[in-house]
């Protein structure tokens, strides 16, 4: 090891921080990881030992000391107070002009905190989402980088490197300033919420009411990868089908306890949701649904006690057809609730959010890469200021032409005691979303009637209040 020598600095060696590193020198860039745990200095000095580009250290001394300036430290760190005790213990040890870029799943507001006092001390702050897991941090993740513009160039060419390309595009970009980059992971969480509970619901009906076996499920998800459904969530899915259980007979995805953890980023997507008065319910009933799985005990106790309706007999491939294009429909109607409240968001906290860049970044890399992004892109790219996609002259007749498998799907589950609560809720958004007239109308009345809260009316300017006796 050299002072003042390397290019890049990581603390946190668990293994996406490791591999990070890793992709870090593949690209020809130095180096140097630092934790406080000596066993995971070790592996990581051991695993980078052939690229000669990396090193580590137990001591956050030496780790600064190995940084070019300004130094570039990136925290791969849970996130909560573990990013603040970081932060404060290397705080005393760097100069003027540093940058430290928080790669967790922060929550916003604490990026906006962080970036303001560091701001006062001389220090650059960015809060970038890194998605794709361990193995996208090794082999090209999507990073969405906010905070200082000027900053970032420093960090840019870097970043450029190491995340996934898409058409030889890289998947990162400056998004804002402050905590646009946490906010724009945060939703993209929010996204792959809703897009695994719509996945899990499909799963539900093709093997309990289609009867298809592991393997034609495997089929049906691979075949359906091939098209419009192109995604890394339908990709594995396909893949989960086939793994065996390494512990007894059949397959793994059989003896999976159903009850979904959760480390709150899909929450707290829904709840700045109704912060900002934007519906996302897609993904507000991915949240729930993790919660309803976890109260495992009552579950079995309701089922026990209400009997559900005979399933009707639903021909397979009928079912898979329908079941494509309910896919396709909700999968876009998520991911248009996920921009509508970065658009909303965009505004209320001044991060000039360009969505276009977004779903561009979201291509590759990312849990929620999909095809459908590429679409997502252009409709984006020729309307800036779209608010919500599904009024793009391009997606009408998408969603239209899918909807009725959305219809055939959320009718049978009804009819026949599914749950699919994403897929109506998706449905029921569109409609509601899709409708010139609601029956709001009613609750005015209501809200007046009991509580004088007044209301407008259809044929004259105003506020009115009615004696309703
Ligand atoms: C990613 C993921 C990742 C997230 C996990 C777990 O983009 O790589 O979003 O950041 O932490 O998916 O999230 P939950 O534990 O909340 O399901």
């Amino acid at each position: 090891m050299r002072d003042n020598t390397y290019d890049f600095g990581l603390v946190g060696l668990g293994v996406m921080g490791q591999n990070f590193i890793l992709n870090v020198a593949d690209k020809g860039f130095t180096a140097f990881g630092h934790d406080l745990d000596p066993e995971k200095v070790k592996a990581l000095r051991e695993a980078g030992g052939d690229t000669a580009r990396v090193d580590a250290s137990d001591k956050p001394e030496a780790f600064i000391a190995s940084l070019k300036k300004p130094r570039k430290i990136m925290l791969l760190v849970p996130a909560g107070k573990i990013v603040d005790s970081v932060i404060e213990g290397l705080l005393p040890l760097l100069d003027n002009g540093d940058i430290i870029i928080d790669g967790g799943n922060s929550f916003f507001t604490d990026t906006d905190r962080r970036e303001a006092s560091l701001k006062e001390k001389g220090i650059h702050f960015f809060g970038a989402g890194v998605s794709g897991g361990a193995e996208g941090a090794r082999r090209g993740p999507s990073i969405m980088p906010g905070g200082s513009r000027s900053a970032y160039k420093e960090v840019k060419p870097i970043f450029e490197a190491v995340a996934a390309k898409f058409n030889g595009e890289p998947c990162v970009a400056y998004l804002g300033p402050k905590s646009a980059g946490n906010y724009v992971k945060m939703v993209h969480n929010g996204i792959e919420y809703g897009l695994m509970q719509l996945t899990s619901e499909v799963y539900d009906l093709l093997k309990h009411a289609g009867g298809l076996s592991n393997d034609s499920l495997h089929s049906v998800f691979a075949r359906w990868n091939k098209g419009r459904l192109q995604s890394f969530l339908v990709e594995i899915t396909a893949h989960i089908f086939k793994q065996p259980d390494p512990l007894g007979e059949g397959r793994l995805v059989d003896k999976i306890l159903d009850k979904a953890k959760q480390k709150g980023t899909g929450k707290w997507t829904s709840q700045n949701a109704m912060d900002l008065g934007i519906p996302i319910p897609s993904i507000d009933m991915a949240v729930s649904m993790r919660e309803i799985s976890a109260l495992k005990s009552q579950r079995l106790a309701a089922a026990r006690a209400y009997k559900r309706p005979k399933a009707e007999p639903l021909a397979a491939d009928a079912l898979e057809e329908f079941a494509e294009h309910a896919l396709y429909f909700s999968f876009m109607v998520t991911y248009a609730q996920g921009m509508h409240q970065l658009a909303e968001a965009s505004g209320e906290y001044g991060y000039e959010l360009d969505l276009g860049t977004i779903a561009k970044i979201w291509r590759a890399g990312c849990i929620i890469r999909a095809g459908l992004l590429e679409d997502i892109t252009k409709a984006y790219e020729e309307d800036a200021g779209l608010v919500n996609f599904l009024l793009s002259p391009a997606f009408i007749p998408k969603v239209s032409e899918a909807a009725g498998g959305a219809r055939q799907l959320v009718a049978y589950g009804a009819r026949n005691g599914f749950p699919l609560p994403a897929m109506s809720s998706s449905l029921a958004y569109f409609d509601a979303y899709t409708s010139e007239r609601l029956p709001l109308n009613l609750i005015q009345a209501q809200r007046d009637y009991f509580g004088s809260h007044t209301y407008e009316r259809t044929d004259r300017d105003g506020i009115f209040h009615t004696d309703w006796e």
